[in-house]
């Protein structure tokens, strides 16, 4: 497996593109199956993830194209299979995403469970009660979730949490439903809100994605559209706290101010200066350390756990002491061993991460262990001393684009060893 190589110490200077949203892109791509026309999908980015959901289309008989700018074509005339298998959904979690599009247009769906993951339990009983609601027969039976339906039927759901993919399902399944659809306390990610945009675009009814109240009046048919992926928000974020850390100045471009409010209040208490314009984001990083953030993981517009270890990894190296409290993950930490191991004085007391921050962090040996984790110890790796090494890169693969690549333009001194 690939491993990462950090020399660290450099201050960030550049600017770079940011791409497409994943958590945006993958349910627009589940969203294809509602459609027998052509859906063309742009600025859509290239991650293991899009991979992985480009198989499991595949798999289904979808037919796709991709060109070199990372538009995809998605054909789903023929679908012939209404199955996302095992093999792959463990691999990808957001392949649960099929269930509401394949049970609305075709009927029947058999999807495996996603089951548990290294961040928690993570269990889909809010998108089955939504869609038993509805009308669908649903089946657990092997690890297999098997649902069917004649046609659903729209109906009132009030959600007990806001789930994002949830949401995403459900909102996806009444589009073809017979009647409305109201869901209350729905979630409010943008990712949801442009996956509401794609769905409008393809000629869906749907009024109030964004808020807590959506309502979906379903209709016969779907058409084909072309759509183009919003910004990646925590791409953004994340590039803005490895500035921040550094010491840099960087020009984010391709991306949106509004996605991430809450993220760049907390980078102006650590002491960046931003500025921003309809397309860019800039930050400049003069007064040294960064300060101490006391932190609450919040669904959007609040906090994202998304940003979570990177906030902790810049907490280890901050000015003060401070607390992050993870509100939505029950155990989303593991970066919390690894960037001990490189001198960082932080430990764990129930769902929050204790750091009294240091002067600096020391290059070692560490291990990926998930998606944010991995970014977590890249950002630490630019600010350590000396040489970081970071083991199974893979999962990074699955969420930055060109991480590397993007981090060199900006002058660190990063490279993957295979
Ligand atoms: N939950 C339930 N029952 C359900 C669904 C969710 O109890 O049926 C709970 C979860 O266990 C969790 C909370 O509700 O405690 C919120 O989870 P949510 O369902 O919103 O998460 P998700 O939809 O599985 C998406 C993103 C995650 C992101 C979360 C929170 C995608 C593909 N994934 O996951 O992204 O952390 O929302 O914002 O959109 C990542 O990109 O690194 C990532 C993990």
């Amino acid at each position: 497996m690939d491993k990462l190589v950090i020399q660290g110490g450099i201050p960030l200077r550049g600017e770079i593109n940011i791409s497409g949203a994943k958590n945006a892109a993958l349910p627009i791509l589940a969203a294809t199956l509602l459609t027998d026309e052509p859906m063309l999908i742009g600025n859509i980015p290239h991650l293991h993830d899009i991979t992985t959901t480009m198989e499991l289309l595949g798999l289904m008989g979808s037919e796709l194209m991709i060109d070199e700018r990372i538009n995809i074509e998605v054909n789903n005339r023929n679908i012939t299979r209404l199955y996302a298998p095992y093999e792959l959904v463990k691999t990808m979690r957001a392949s649960i995403l099929v269930l509401g599009p394949l049970l609305s247009r075709y009927g029947k769906a058999d999807v495996s469970l996603p089951g548990g993951c290294s961040i928690g339990q993570r269990p889909v009983n809010i998108h089955l009660e939504g869609l038993a609601a509805m009308g669908a027969r649903i089946n657990v039976e092997g690890g297999y979730i098997r649902a069917s339906a004649k046609r659903l039927k729209g109906t009132r759901i009030s959600l007990d949490t806001a789930t994002v993919t949830g949401t995403e399902n459900l909102m996806m399944a009444a589009t073809l439903a017979d009647g409305v659809t109201i869901i209350e306390n729905a979630a409010r990610e943008p990712e949801i809100t442009d996956l509401a945009n794609c769905l409008k675009s393809m000629g869906a009814k749907i009024e109030g994605a964004g808020a807590s109240r959506i309502e979906i009046e379903g209709v016969e048919d779907l058409k084909g559209a072309q759509y183009s992926v919003l910004p990646d928000r925590i791409e953004t974020g994340t590039y803005l706290v490895a500035a921040t850390m550094t010491g840099g100045e960087i020009k984010l471009k391709n991306t949106k101010s509004c996605l991430l409010a809450s993220v760049l209040q907390k980078l102006t208490e650590a002491g960046a200066e931003i500025a921003f314009d309809d397309n860019t984001i800039s930050l400049k990083m003069q007064c040294g350390r960064p300060k101490a953030l006391n932190i609450e993981t919040a669904p959007f517009p609040g906090f994202p756990t998304d940003m979570q270890a990177q906030f902790t990894a810049m907490n280890c190296i901050a000015e003060g002491n401070s607390a992050i409290t993870e509100n939505i993950f029950e155990n989303r930490f593991m970066h919390v061993q690894e960037l001990q191991s490189m001198g960082a004085n932080v430990r764990l007391a129930d769902n929050k991460v204790v750091v009294n921050g240091v002067d600096k962090l020391k290059g070692g040996l560490v291990t990926a262990k998930d998606l944010r984790a991995s970014a977590s110890l890249i950002l630490a790796g630019l600010i350590a001393d000396g040489e970081t090494l970071i083991k199974d890169v893979y999962h990074i693969d699955r969420g930055y684009e060109t991480i590397e690549e993007k981090l060199m333009q900006l002058g660190a001194k990063i490279k993957r060893l295979p």
